[in-house]
Order: structure tokens, then C-alpha cells, then sequence
């Protein structure tokens, strides 16, 4: 029986195409839902047209109530019999309580090579700090923000005259690459990082 995934995203969801397409023939888990938390997110269509099922559980009407929008979420979750957690350009802070629920089933893609760079921003710290080089890291999600025992990275050069914008464009093109490799190992059993270039 493969493992149900759950995808969550608040914007175009190329990681999560990225990881719907690599779910496909000897693969131990399948994309079983991708939920946002806007309901305009453009990577909502995307799944759709990849044939996955969508939903959305908006933020907004629960304000700082985090519990309660996570009440909601868990309850999607549990509708679709999810075993694992993929977010891949979800922009909510989840609780230290819904984290350790899911713990050991929650991975993240952060754009950068953590720890370092934590939090928002990464490409222009990077660049800021004079760094040569950047890249992306798959981590397991703990209540640490960015925390997480990382999975997979990948290093990506930064070249003269990048901007965040060029060096985002470089990054993500590694992240599509990256976190399906990670999902896979992951969901045969591995809980150790990939040797990954
Ligand atoms: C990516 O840089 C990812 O690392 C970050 O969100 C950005 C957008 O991802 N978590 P996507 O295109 O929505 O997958």
C-alpha cells in the first residue's frame, strides 16, 4: 500500500508538481491531496490538472487562532488518510502542537543551505553576506522554525552581477530536482540525508 502524501502550499506550487510528477510507477507514495491555505493559489489549478485532489483551508477567518485553523487542517488531513507532510512554499508558522503530531512525518524545502539563512529572505542574506555559493536544504519539520534534521541539500554557485530574483530562479531549479529525490527515500523507510549533486 503506498503512502498518502499531503502537499501544503500557499502560492504557485512548482515544488509541488515537482513532487506530484515524481510520484509515479515503483514509488512507495502517491499525492493524495494538496491543500493551501488561500484559496488563490495558482498551485491549486495545477494540482487540479495534474488530476490530484485539491482543498483549501483559508487562514484568514481564524485569525490568530492557530489552533483552530489547524483543527481544520488535521481534520483534511485525517478525510484523507494522509501519512506524510510535504510543504513546499507553505507560508503559515505551525504550532509546536501540530508539529509534534506530525513529527517524523513532516518534511519542508527551505532555500537555503541550512542552518544557514534560517527564516525569509535567504537569497538577499546571501547575497549580502558576500556568500559564493547558496543552494537548498530538505529538512524534517520540528517546532524549531527551519530546525529540522536535515534530509538533502544541494549547493548552487552564486555568480557576479545575481540578484535575488536570478539566484531564486537558479535555487529552485535544484529544489525541483532535490526534493523528489528526498520524498522518495524518505517514504522507503530512510531517515538518513541523501548523498545528493
Ligand atoms: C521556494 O523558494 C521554496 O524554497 C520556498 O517557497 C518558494 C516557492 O516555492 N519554500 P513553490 O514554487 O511555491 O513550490
Amino acid at each position: 500500500m503506498s503512502k498518502k502524501v499531503a502537499i501544503l502550499i500557499s502560492g504557485g506550487g512548482s515544488n509541488m508538481v515537482a513532487l506530484v510528477k515524481s510520484m509515479t510507477g515503483d514509488h512507495p507514495a502517491r499525492a493524495a491531496v494538496v491543500i493551501s491555505n488561500t484559496p488563490q493559489a495558482a498551485g491549486l489549478q495545477r494540482a487540479a490538472d495534474l488530476g490530484v485532489p485539491t482543498a483549501v483551508v483559508d487562514h484568514r477567518p481564524f485569525g490568530n487562532d492557530r489552533a483552530a485553523f489547524e483543527t481544520v487542517l488535521n481534520k483534511t488531513l485525517e478525510m484523507h488518510q494522509v501519512d506524510l507532510i510535504c510543504t513546499a512554499g507553505f507560508m503559515r508558522i505551525l504550532t509546536e502542537e501540530f508539529v509534534l503530531g506530525w513529527q517524523g512525518r513532516i518534511l519542508n524545502i527551505h532555500p537555503s543551505l541550512l542552518p544557514k539563512y534560517k527564516g525569509l529572505n535567504t537569497h538577499a542574506r546571501a547575497l549580502e553576506a558576500g556568500d559564493r555559493e547558496t543552494g537548498c536544504s530538505v529538512h524534517l519539520v520540528t517546532p524549531e522554525l527551519d530546525g529540522g534534521p536535515v534530509l538533502g541539500q544541494v549547493k548552487v554557485p552564486i555568480e557576479t552581477g545575481d540578484t535575488g530574483h536570478t539566484l531564486a530562479a537558479r535555487v529552485l531549479q535544484q529544489e525541483h530536482r532535490l526534493y523528489p529525490a528526498v520524498l522518495r527515500h524518505f517514504a522507503q523507510g530512510y531517515t538518513t540525508p541523501i548523498n545528493f549533486h
